[in-house]
């Protein structure tokens, strides 16, 4: 499955077939590369960046390595092999054919759900614009515009379904995908999350850690789709996906890392005294993983969801990893434990499986987070350092759910409004703490060199050495 490159827009579905979607996409493209142009990292379309380009959709050595202009980077359409005579793995018409096809009495559901999809893409591009003024590193600065580039790119995966399935109304979605803005007031991005700042580095790699694993966990659930092109488009997402979650894990780590080693040289865990040597104490770095969490857990919606019960009947979106899991995949007689706040107690009950979807991909979610967190607790470990990250419960700080309306310690306490009030301070970064963060981003762009706050990584990219100029600013 080699990429034409030879196109106007790279693609391996075969685009110079099909004329009239192809007009309709280079129609799109210009008002995508403005789009790139006003929301795009801030000063940066004359950088060279060393950039991987994907050349195939093969699971090894699908990409190419180069120093490119971003504007120039060859965004395109690319989904993995259709497989022959596949069939629909769950829900009501599972082991019929899978659709290439959108069915009319889903039409509207399914390009909601692309259309929410896709809206994610460009907001993060747009909440990380500033972020190249205030780099830790070039070798960072390299990692945040590969990120932006292949969101930009995933955009480009979404719009193409849109344009290729859903007639004119898919061509107006593509327009208003590079119309609404992370933040405006009047024309914002879908989701909550995605209108949030992401002010300063630490909060950069905190996203990328949890909030582009929701985009894993989702894009995953999607890949199982009966929806084939929605499927193929989402499984190769997803291999460009990895490297978002390992900017963000390994961010923080070398983060970590450098706090450690800073209160090994200087004896203490002094809060005064780390800030005074420039580096973010544990406690502050718990708090910022406190946030991310749980902003990103309400990405997945209420417990309870009778809408994710129908995507999963109607076949629209499977659970993760649906194929290996060993149940009839249908759902009807299964159940699931969610929990539930009743009166001055947090209980937990069983409820039908399928009403359950939301939490299911959501506990999914925090397993893999749970294993990043003891990744993390290991880097603590191996400098001696006695401090261990914990996980907030699930129903801590939730803004959507059954935790909505009540106060949640991190430890699992169901709190009063003062309590919350006295405490959640403790908990969640201040606005001291915030500015602490932002007073330490300087920007670093020498070769090799690497703010004062964050520990260099072990190696480079795609072999390079660490020193390497990865992005020229010419
Ligand atoms: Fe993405
Ligand atoms: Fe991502």
């Amino acid at each position: 499955m080699a990429i034409d490159y030879s196109e106007r827009i790279p693609n391996n579905v075969d685009l110079s077939n099909n004329k009239t979607l192809q007009r309709a996409l280079e129609n799109w493209q210009p008002a995508f590369l403005d789009w790139w142009g006003d929301m795009g990292p801030e000063g940066s379309p004359n950088y060279d960046v060393y950039l991987r380009t994907a050349v195939s959709v093969d699971p090894t050595g699908w990409a190419h390595f180069d120093h490119v202009k971003m504007p120039d980077y060859r965004w395109g359409i690319f989904l993995t092999p259709q497989e022959q005579n596949k069939k629909i793995t769950f829900g009501d018409h599972k082991g019929d054919d899978v659709w290439q096809e959108v069915p009319g009495e889903y039409r509207s559901t399914l390009r909601r759900i692309i259309v929410t999809q896709g809206d994610t893409e460009p907001a993060s591009v747009e909440q990380q614009r500033h972020l190249g003024l205030t780099a830790p590193s070039l070798y960072d600065l390299r990692n945040l515009f590969q990120v932006n580039v292949e969101e930009g790119r995933h955009l480009w995966a979404m719009v193409y379904l849109l344009h290729a399935h859903f007639g004119r109304d898919g061509r107006e979605e593509g327009e208003a995908l590079l119309e609404r803005r992370s933040g405006d007031a009047d024309n914002p991005r879908i989701l909550t999350a995605f209108n949030e700042q992401t002010p300063d580095w630490l909060s950069f790699f905190m996203f990328t850690f949890f909030t582009d694993r929701d985009g894993k966990y989702q894009l995953a659930s999607l890949a199982e789709s009966a929806f084939d092109p929605l499927a193929r488009t989402c499984k190769f997402m997803l291999t460009e996906e990895a490297h978002h979650l390992f900017v963000g894990e390994q961010g923080v780590g070398r983060a970590i890392q450098r706090t450690c080693e800073v209160m090994n040289e200087l004896k203490t865990d002094d809060v005064a005294r780390l800030r005074a040597a420039g580096v973010i104490d544990l406690p502050t770095l718990q708090k910022y993983m406190n946030f991310h969490f749980s902003v990103t857990s309400d990405l997945y919606g209420s417990e309870i969801s009778s809408n994710a019960a129908t995507y999963y009947t109607t076949g629209l979106k499977g659970r993760f990893e649906e194929t290996k899991l060993d149940d009839d995949h249908k759902l009807d007689n299964n159940e699931y434990e969610v929990m539930d706040v009743a009166g001055d107690k947090i209980l937990s009950r069983h409820v039908a499986a399928l009403s359950a979807l939301n939490e299911r991909l959501r506990d999914d979610w925090i397993t893999d987070v749970q294993a990043g967190m003891d990744r993390w607790n290991r880097i603590v470990a191996k400098t001696g350092v006695n401090f261990k990250f914990t996980l907030p419960h699930k129903g801590f700080h939730r803004k959507i759910g059954m935790f909505a309306d009540v106060h949640v310690a991190p430890d699992g306490r169901l709190i009063s409004e003062a309590e919350w009030t006295h405490q959640h301070q403790n908990w969640l970064p201040t606005a001291d703490d915030r500015l602490y963060v932002h007073s330490l981003m300087g920007r670093v762009v020498e070769p090799g060199k690497f703010a004062g706050w964050i520990a260099p990584p072990s190696r480079g990219i795609n072999n390079q050495p660490v020193n390497f100029d990865y992005v020229r600013f010419n």
